[in-house]
């Protein structure tokens, strides 16, 4: 049966069909307009919600919860018979809570939302299933607030983890031991502000498995971290993914990041050796922010998505279609030096 959950998930999904109705012909109203100065959430709730094909042929189921009083919009990317009977995919033959064999890639999009809406990570990629969340801001920035401050970053972040903790086995059969993050400029301040010092525990305790893709972004732990946590963060592996011209506000805070992960580490008692197979880093491509490829943002966001297993899950670490190899071990390459900005 459904949930209140998935209840209310369908209130908004009908809303946002509403909205989306063609209004050709008619005068615009004053209130129409004041409609049409609205967030880009608004905006974002004006795009259909529903099941559509992902680029390998799987269903991608995308749906809005409310998760501790927030709107959390997402897609799910995964064979069909992975969902549950609950989720309204056709040929869903699993059961809410069913155990599954494929693990999760979260991806948390950068300000805007513009990775949500592409999904670059979507199709079943070496075991694990496409998710994006996006963000439950009005600017669609992930923990809300605005350049580095973000001040909505514990709130965001519990909700993230709560999500899939509590939504997510309603929708899919997964294995909930095997949960891993993508994070995109914004997306990856959250991550590594917020989500892996406040919950990794959740994701990388012992018999789990997490591997963490943080491209363009990163900022020191924003909250404390719990034992627990820095034990699991020492059981997680981490890449730091940045090019030659990073934004300037993103220069030093990408390298801070990455010395308070060594810390953690060096705090748990790896030794170098230890700390250079988990935690890795790299900024050689010639672009500017989020252009990994060296042409542009989507296509290189896309890059990192297609390259995620090659670069965390004991790949090659060869950037896929470049001689690019960026697992540089953290160890000896905190200080990241920047050509330009952008
Ligand atoms: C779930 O993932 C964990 C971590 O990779 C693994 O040890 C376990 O065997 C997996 N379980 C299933 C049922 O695939």
């Amino acid at each position: 049966m459904l949930t209140v959950r998935s209840l209310t998930l369908l209130a908004l999904g009908a809303l946002s069909a509403v909205e989306a109705a063609p209004r050709k012909g008619r005068k615009t109203s004053a209130a129409q307009q004041q409609q049409q100065a609205t967030t880009a959430f608004d905006q974002a709730q004006q795009i259909p919600q529903g099941v559509s094909t992902a680029t390998d042929g799987s269903t991608i189921l995308d749906t809005t919860a409310m998760v501790n009083g927030l709107p959390l919009r997402f897609k799910v990317s995964a064979p069909a018979d992975q969902f549950t009977a609950d989720s309204g995919v056709d040929g869903a033959a699993a059961a809410a809570g069913d155990a599954g064999d494929l693990g999760l890639n979260v991806l948390l999009h950068g300000d805007g939302g513009q990775s949500f809406f592409d999904f670059p990570n979507q199709a079943v990629q070496d075991g694990l299933a496409g998710v994006a969340v996006l963000a439950p801001d009005p600017n669609l920035f992930w923990g809300g607030g605005s350049g580095l401050d973000r001040t909505d970053g514990v709130a965001h972040s519990q909700a993230v983890a709560d999500l899939i903790a509590t939504v997510m086995p309603q929708v899919l059969a997964f294995n909930s031991s095997k949960v891993s993050f993508t994070g995109v400029s914004g997306g990856s301040l959250l991550l590594s502000g917020f989500l892996l010092p406040g919950h990794m525990a959740q994701f990388a305790s012992a018999g789990q498995e997490s591997q963490v893709l943080l491209n363009c972004g990163g900022l020191e732990p924003q909250v404390d971290v719990s034992a627990d946590n820095a034990a699991a963060l020492a059981a997680t592996r981490i890449h730091f993914q940045s090019t030659q011209q990073e934004l300037a506000l993103l220069q030093p805070a990408i390298p801070a990041a990455i010395a308070a992960y060594e810390q953690i580490a060096t705090d748990q008692g790896l030794d170098t050796a230890a700390i250079g197979a988990l935690q890795t880093v790299d900024n050689q491509p010639l672009g500017g922010h989020c252009e990994f490829d060296e042409q542009d943002f989507v296509s290189g966001v896309q890059l990192m998505a297609d390259s995620f297993s090659a670069v965390v899950q004991d790949g090659d670490g060869v950037l896929a279609g470049t001689n690019v190899n960026v697992l540089n071990p953290v160890p000896g390459n905190e200080d990241l030096t920047f050509s330009g900005a952008s």
